[in-house]
């Protein structure tokens, strides 16, 4: 029952000087940090982690904003979802990322809960994206910047297992006992 996850503060994340901020969220919901680095990836490394599998879901991700924003267009999901896949590679590897994985009880779902939704504009209050990032990926696609959410976090258990995979060696992850572990059970 005890599932990891793997968080990423993005470049924009790491930018606005937020990691002190969004780690000290985890560590009061009681999430155990078990491996964390700061790591600026190739473009390479980055098509690893998005894959063109998403191509198709970040374009109907793209045409739902702009619904909202009132845009109309004769471009498909494909089209769409190529250039915001374009640009997402290009923000990934832009500047430094810190990668840390977390560990505990459906680790997975109660960080994508802090995380909130894909597009900040429909992001609620409390979340990581909903309190810090004032814009949607509608906009993103408009203006080409990619898709600056501030943060990613895996999906499933699946994707969790291997994106764990991906950015941490077996060496880099740690397994100790936190003091409530140790103390108070
Ligand atoms: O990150 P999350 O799992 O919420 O969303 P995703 O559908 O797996 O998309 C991966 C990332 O692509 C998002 O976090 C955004 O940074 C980016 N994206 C984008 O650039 N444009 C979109 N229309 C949708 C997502
Ligand atoms: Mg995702």
């Amino acid at each position: 029952m005890i599932e990891q996850s793997l968080v990423l503060i993005k470049p924009d994340g790491v930018q606005r000087g937020l990691i002190g901020e969004v780690i000290k969220r985890f560590e009061n919901v009681g999430l155990k940090i078990v491996g964390m680095k700061m790591q600026r990836v190739d473009k390479k490394f980055a098509e690893r982690h998005y894959p063109k599998r998403l191509i198709p879901i970040l374009g109907g991700k793209t045409l739902a904003d702009w619904e909202d924003l009132g845009i109309k267009t004769t471009k498909g999901k494909e089209e769409l979802g190529k250039q915001a896949w374009n640009d997402l590679i290009k923000f990934t590897t832009e500047g430094p990322i810190l990668a840390f994985v977390l560990e505990g009880v459906h680790a997975v779902q109660i960080v994508r809960k802090m995380v909130g939704h894909t597009s900040p504009h429909k992001a609620d209050p409390g979340t990581i994206r909903g309190d810090y990032s004032p814009i949607s990926m509608g906009y993103a696609t408009v203006r080409k910047f990619g898709g600056r959410n501030l943060i990613h976090a895996s999906g499933t258990v699946e994707e969790a297992k291997a994106e764990v995979k991906l950015w941490f060696k077996p060496g880099e992850l740690h397994t100790y006992k936190t003091v409530h572990e140790t103390h108070t059970r």
